[in-house]
């Protein structure tokens, strides 16, 4: 297959969705394996619903085939699905999934259902006259006794089946042909209420994107306004044939992030409004931070960093759990112009050793220590390990900034080093509370956070500030339609790119009231998330599949013991949502009455890049729908052509938009061959995706040698490097495997040094050296002892037979003659599991 650069892993060929594996296969067939085409929409206004969507930008017409779907009152917002090979439709009511009807005679195929080890099975009946059909919630008369009985009868099959997808096993087929209209009510008030604003929109935005982000950006305060050129307020070049690739919005204008998610709300009299509920691991541990009162604590931080020398254009990496401290750290740097670097409080000490070498910070913000759930985690020692390590590599960090966390750590326990060493509540409120803002140009650096690649080294992913600024605050508002008022939570660590954008830029830029949850979804109980919604009256909330699926494990009855009623919005990030996951959020945690928003966007991109928009279009089950206001997506062929209408292939965007990252922190060029090499005059995305005939986008995973464990991206080639440091570990080769709770694990080949025998205990050193190495999130699952690895005559390692073997899709290995040695494949079969 063409011309791909190595490490993007050819695409099937003529797959509809199938290009990851079996938890995402959405391909739509029925149980005959034909491919069936047809789409229905449920709405919750009674009224008849002729099409599925379609605009401009998404390819396809309305589809002829849609079927027409009245809902009734009982069945409003909830998730249906149908087929058909004719268009008009009625539509019956069953609990879970409701079961679409058709007019006409024959057998139809009404929905049909995978069991993850391939299981197929669909549900036929022979639909009952075009006249029946549910009416205000009941069933209308005009079928037979005999066909009643039959419609019962699939319903009570339905029933049980639909039993099994809320209990994870199933994957729903249908998801492509289910439109999940917004309630009237939520419609009525939505900041985009219809598919022609957001269309009309969408087209100004890529048509003229310098007078659409100009007008945003207007909203926000400039000390000095940015330079228009030609009536261009950005430069780009996208295109690597052209020359360097350059991003740059807003540039010349001055202003300062900070300034604007809290004195701008400060000074117009909101400093007493609520900017921040923090609820600690353990029930009971919280508190509440004014816009005021986050302003005075960002104020002293900014003047205790400027009185130990850091200026703009300085580096500072926090290493800090989610305490309020930790966006106040982060805004502080911000204030003063300083470059922040947030390294996750998971990565281990060599982790971050690393990541303090690449931008040589003079201060480094952490806690002394936090509980995660159960677990006491030490992060000072963790903190001195790295620092020892750093300075024996020529830098020497000057000051520690220790915020003593007493709950977790007592501060005379805590090792010391008593000249680098300084303890937070010591020194910082002494602090003036106020303090200067540092006027920075748009293109300023704001901050570096790094990101796995197919590499061992890490890259460090440049965000500049003005086009960052408008950019997350824009997308904020429109992908979660907020309005002043909402209180929001999103459960992501500051330390990734989502604690960044929409835990604390994002929102604070609107003023939004958040909350900062320092613990885990699961601790004491599976009911700890809705018993904080309840708490707060929180109105958006925004996770990851991982978290909905472990939720969803342990049943509804956690969920249903909290009253969730002020819950108006849903919102996912980091991985695919597989649709029956999907359904449960939408059903059982939204009261089959919240919007949700699958956002799918990068570290690299800093913001939302396709998401819902959610008064404006109806959803599907999975999808991440449209692309945000400025963001031209394309999906390429392994030759880099551009596919057009439904299609897949490799998700890449075409031009630039304001959030872009505008670098790799000093390596411009892995920058340039990383993201632009591959599929020239486009930045890759890394990631598969499907468009389907009415214009959504289904993102189907990452085709490059990243693993999206829990929605925290981990390189195959980090993992295989830690391995190989034991001293037993020969050779590594690590794949990703489908896991039903964390969407993707992580699964590794390992060869041992001649002599050495496989053993448990070696199993588990082999774990605890990735652990030491990366962070605990990064231990692999599964270890396969491998005493050769398939590789071609040259060496290269077939990754694809990996995974095949990784997945038990052993009849599914295709050919493995190129192989230098095939007989160890199956060696490697047999050695699975032991
Ligand atoms: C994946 C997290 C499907 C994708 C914000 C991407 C998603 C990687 C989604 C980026 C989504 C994120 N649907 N896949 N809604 N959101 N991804 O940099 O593979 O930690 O490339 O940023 O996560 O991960 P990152």
């Amino acid at each position: 297959m063409g011309t791909l650069a190595s490490g993007i892993s050819p695409l099937p060929v003529c797959s509809s969705l199938s290009l990851g594996n079996s938890i995402r296969d959405r391909s739509n067939r029925d149980a005959s394996g034909e491919r069936v085409s047809n789409c229905c929409r449920f709405g919750s206004t009674g009224s008849v619903k002729e099409n599925c969507h379609s605009s401009s930008y998404s390819p396809s017409p309305p589809s002829s085939s849609a079927c027409r779907v009245s809902p009734s009152a009982e069945i409003k917002s909830s998730v249906s699905s149908c087929r058909s090979s004719s268009a008009s439709g009625k539509f019956f009511s069953g609990s879970g999934f409701r079961v679409g009807s058709l007019s006409g005679s024959g057998i139809l195929s009404l929905t049909s259902i995978r069991k993850r080890s391939g299981r197929k099975f669909a549900v036929h009946y022979m639909a009952p006259g075009p006249e029946a059909g549910f009416k205000n919630g009941r069933l209308q008369s005009a079928a037979s006794e005999a066909e009643l009985t039959k419609i019962q009868q699939v319903e009570a099959h339905f029933q049980q089946e639909t039993q099994a997808v809320s209990a994870g096993q199933y994957v729903v087929e249908d998801a492509e042909h289910t439109l999940v209209e917004p309630s009237d009510e939520f419609r009525k008030t939505a900041l985009i209420p219809s598919l022609e604003k957001y269309d009309a929109l969408y087209k100004e935005s890529v048509k003229d994107p310098d007078a659409f982000w100009s007008r945003i950006a207007s909203e926000f305060y400039w000390k000095e306004k940015w330079e228009v050129n030609d009536g261009k307020i950005h430069t780009e070049n996208f295109d690597i044939r052209e020359g360097p690739i350059k991003v740059e919005w807003f540039k010349g204008g001055k202003t300062n992030i900070c300034y604007n998610a809290l004195d701008r709300h400060v000074e117009a009299g909101r400093a007493s409004d609520i900017a921040m509920y923090w609820e600690g691991n353990e029930p009971g541990y919280d508190s509440t931070v004014t816009f005021g009162q986050l302003l005075e604590l960002v104020c002293q931080v900014a003047n205790y960093l400027r009185s130990l020398g850091v200026k703009k254009g300085d580096a500072v990496v926090i290493y800090m759990p989610m305490l309020v401290e930790l966006p106040v750290a982060m805004l502080a740097c911000a204030r003063i112009g300083a470059i922040h670097s947030v390294v996750f409080a998971g990565f281990s000490a060599d982790s971050l050793a690393q990541r303090i070498l690449d931008c040589k910070p003079k201060v480094v913000l952490t806690a002394n220590g936090v509980m995660r759930g159960a677990k006491l985690i030490n992060l000072k020692s963790i903190v001195d390990d790295a620092l020892a390590q750093t300075k024996k590599q020529g830098h020497a960090v000057e000051t520690c900034l220790v915020y003593g966390n007493e709950v977790a750590t007592k501060k005379e326990e805590t090792a010391w080093v008593g000249e680098r060493d300084v303890w937070w509540q010591d020194v910082i409120p002494s602090q003036a509370s106020r303090s200067e803002v540092e006027w920075v140009d748009a293109e300023d650096p704001l901050f570096l956070l790094y990101t796995s690649g197919s590499t061992g080294k890490p890259k460090g992913v440049l965000h500049t500030t003005g086009g960052y600024m408008v950019y997350t605050a824009t997308t904020f508002k429109h992908a979660f339609d907020y309005r002043p008022g909402d209180i929001y939570w999103c459960t992501a660590d500051c330390g990734w790119i989502t604690g960044h954008s929409y835990l604390t830029y994002g929102p604070l830029l609107n003023g939004a009231t958040v909350v900062n949850f320092e613990g885990v979804p699961t601790y004491p109980d599976a009911g700890r998330c809705w018993e904080i919604v309840d708490k707060y009256k929180v109105t958006i909330f925004y996770t990851a599949p991982t978290a909905i699926r472990s939720l969803m494990r342990a049943g509804d009855e956690p969920v249903k013991k909290h009253s969730r009623k002020s819950l108006r919005m849903l919102g996912s990030v980091g991985e695919p949502i597989n649709p029956a996951a999907w359904k449960w959020y939408y059903e059982v945690v939204g009261d089959s009455r919240c919007p949700i928003s699958d956002t799918w966007w990068q570290t690299e991109t800093g913001g939302f890049m396709i998401t819902p928009v959610p008064g404006a279009f109806a959803l599907k089950p999975g999808s991440a729908t449209f692309p945000f206001f400025g963001v031209q997506p394309a999906i390429v062929d392994e030759n880099g052509k551009e596919l057009e209408g439904e299609c897949s292939g490799y998700l890449c965007i075409k031009a630039s938009w304001p959030s872009a990252f505008r670098t790799l922190f000093g390596d411009h060029s892995r920058y340039e061959t990383t993201y632009f090499a591959p599929f020239k005059g486009f930045y890759f995305s890394g990631d598969g995706c499907h468009r389907d005939k009415d214009g959504y986008y289904w993102l189907t995973g990452r085709v490059d040698d990243v693993i999206n464990v829990s929605g925290h991206r981990i390189g195959s080639a980090e993992v295989e490097s830690a391995l190989v440091l034991h001293p037993q570990c020969a050779e590594a080769a690590v794949v990703g495997y489908d896991h039903d709770v964390k969407g993707q694990g992580i699964y590794a080949f390992v060869t041992l040094v001649e002599g050495v025998d496989y053993s448990e205990e070696l199993r588990k050193a082999l774990v605890a050296k990735v652990r030491s190495q990366i962070g605990p999130f990064a231990a692999p699952d599964v270890i396969h002892w491998a005493p050769g690895l398939p590789k071609t005559r040259s060496g290269k390692i077939m990754r694809r037979i990996l995974r095949k073997i990784a997945a038990n899709q052993i009849d599914e290995l295709g050919d493995v003659s190129t192989l230098a040695d095939p007989g160890v494949v199956e060696q490697l079969i047999e050695l699975k599991g032991k």
